[in-house]
């Protein structure tokens, strides 16, 4: 574990708005910023940062977090990353132990700089290459899209990358799969191939794809697995076409790595390829982690429909309510890359627009599986949908409205799956003029001033989520002693109120001017003490005057004292 007084001393030294302002460009509206919201599509923008609080809210869709989070949810960092991210742009040291930075992270950068160095050799030897240039020409591809891309070419030669690396002898090259060790002898993987550089989500090259110019076996030479990178997990383009996904609302997930390419050529830039894997659940949950809708592409032959439900199984499990997953099936024979080519991209985009609704793939395939004229076929339509619906943990909504429709079709009466509570991950929308409950007054209160949870005599009663939020709060700041509202907000995050919490520290960013918060720090403490004292008097009056003994008749004036002054103060305050 990082210490959590290390992220304290680390978000003191970082301002948020920078952090964002690098991927979100903001502009300021009085004492906040604002952009349209990076997380849910949005023409009015509702996505607030507060460099006085450190956090930033989205009124829209509810996301909320700090410079941390932002790094995590938007920029596809893990929290380790997001944190070294931070410390080296702040010039501090991460502690060494635990997971801040683990042993095997400075092999990392090792590993990373080899790949960057292969990356740069491969695109230095591609400007050297008639024939590899003249290949991608004949594909139609620019050299301003080859150059985004970093597209490159390995030589023919057995050993050409050793022009390109510092020592060809570094069995780290082995490891990355940039060198195969075969009979004693050390030579490059990829050769005489156009190289697809793979990025992560933050640019760094991980991985390569190589393919043949022209006709050989394999098309398509990718690098092995590695401790940089595992192909169920990662996709290709996903750093490249970031901003398009987020601009277009959607994602377009491809099968390869010239689909991608083609297509941000043709100005559709939201694309993104698996790496000749069928599409994981890792993938799909990294989608949706920018997006609210992913639309699948596939080919329109058996194959295609084949890997279209491999990726409805898949995608299912991960589909919390609210986003969506759709199909589109091209012409037989067609990619999106000679599609995009022979029909333009607007032509495609319709195309994506028209795609067809998961739920609709769903049971349009297994319909067609089954014979709907009679009773057993239906029934047969409900064991085969059964495991499918009960999978859908993210999404208990769509998957009670499917199980309706699987009734209203087969006229099977089907039990209700779990009962929809409402699931952590999801961002329900936000109740904004709800009346807030003393204890989510409490919550602003010891946001606006962690300190007041130190002067706190008496623990306010635990009632309900917002109680149980409270009674979080109070702890960690007791815990916690000099905290501020953002660390609140940051280790709230992973804990059961962490959009509790959000939603009320986003209330303190709307009404920036906190005059108000006195007041109601004091009506929230006046609430407590009336509810303890009603309660007190109501166990008071249950026991016959006779049997009051001395303490609790005095504990009896000081409840009807506090209930008198608190009713004063409401009159003084009419
Ligand atoms: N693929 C692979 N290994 C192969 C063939 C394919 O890894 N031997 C992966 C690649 O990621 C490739 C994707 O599967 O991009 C789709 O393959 P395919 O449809 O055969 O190729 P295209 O992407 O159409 O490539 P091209 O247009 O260059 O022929
Ligand atoms: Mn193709």
């Amino acid at each position: 574990m990082i210490p959590q007084d290390f992220i304290q001393q680390l978000l003191d030294r970082t301002d948020i708005v920078e952090v964002v302002d690098r991927y979100v460009p903001l502009k300021k509206k009085g004492a906040n910023y604002q952009a349209c919201c990076p997380f849910h599509h949005e023409k009015t923008p509702s996505f607030t940062v507060s460099p006085v609080k450190q956090f930033y809210h989205c009124f829209g869709c509810g996301a909320h977090g700090t410079a941390i989070s932002f790094l995590m949810e938007h920029v596809g960092m893990d929290f380790p990353e997001a944190v070294r991210e931070l410390a080296s742009r702040s010039g501090l040291e991460v502690p060494e132990d635990g997971q801040g930075r683990r042993p095997e992270d400075g092999r990392r950068d090792e590993w990373l700089a080899i790949m960057d160095a292969a990356a740069r050799y491969y695109q230095e030897r591609l400007k050297a290459s008639e024939k590899a240039v003249r290949y991608l020409k004949g594909r139609g591809l620019t050299g301003e899209t080859a150059a985004r891309f970093l597209l490159g070419y390995a030589p023919e030669d057995w050993q050409g990358l050793a022009a390109g690396v510092d020592n060809y002898q570094d069995t780290r090259l082995e490891e990355m799969g940039l060198v195969i060790l075969g009979e004693g002898k050390r030579y490059d993987r990829f050769r005489d191939r156009v190289m697809f550089p793979i990025r992560n989500e933050r640019g760094r090259v991980i991985a390569f794809g190589g393919r043949v110019l022209g006709a050989g076996e394999p098309k398509y030479l990718n690098s092995p697995e590695t401790p940089l990178f595992h192909k169920g997990r990662e996709l290709y383009g996903l750093h490249e076409n970031r901003r398009g996904i987020q601009a277009s609302g959607h994602a377009l997930v491809v099968e390869g790595y010239m689909d991608v390419v083609m297509l941000a050529q043709h100005g559709v830039q939201n694309a993104v390829a698996t790496l000749g894997t069928a599409v994981t659940p890792d993938h799909v949950a990294k989608v949706f982690r920018l997006v609210d809708r992913v639309v699948f592409a596939f080919d329109g032959d058996a194959a295609g429909r084949k890997a279209a439900w491999r990726a409805l199984e898949n995608a299912l499990p991960q589909l919390p309510d609210g986003k969506e997953a759709a199909f589109v099936f091209l012409p037989e024979g067609e990619d999106p890359d000679s599609y995009v080519r022979s029909q333009g991209p607007d032509a495609l985009r319709t195309l994506c627009t028209q795609a067809k609704p998961l739920s609709d793939f769903l049971f349009d395939s297994l319909q067609a599986q089954t014979d709907m004229s009679s009773q057993e076929g239906r029934v047969r339509l409900v064991k085969l949908m059964e495991p499918l619906l009960a999978q859908m943990k993210a999404g208990p909504l769509l998957s009670r409205s499917l199980r309706a429709r699987l009734a209203q079709v087969t006229g099977v009466g089907v039990t209700e799956g779990r009962r929809p509570s409402s699931p952590r991950t999801g961002r329900p929308p936000l109740r904004r003029d709800m009346l807030a409950s003393p204890q989510r007054l409490l919550i602003q209160a010891l946001l606006t001033k962690p300190e007041r949870a130190l002067d706190l005599q008496e623990r306010p009663p635990v009632q309900g989520q917002d109680g149980a939020a409270l009674e979080w709060l109070l702890e960690f700041i007791q815990g916690h002693p000099g905290v501020g509202a953002r660390d609140l907000v940051e280790a709230a995050r992973t804990c059961d109120f962490g959009h509790l919490i959000a939603s009320a520290a986003a209330n303190m960013i709307r009404w920036e001017a906190n005059e108000q918060d006195e007041i109601d720090y004091q009506g929230a403490m006046a609430s407590f003490r009336e509810q303890w004292a009603q309660s007190e008097l109501d166990r008071l009056n249950r026991i016959p005057l006779s049997q009051l003994s001395p303490e609790d008749r005095q504990r009896m004036v000081q409840v009807l004292r506090i209930k008198k002054l608190d009713q004063m103060n409401r009159i003084k305050g009419e």
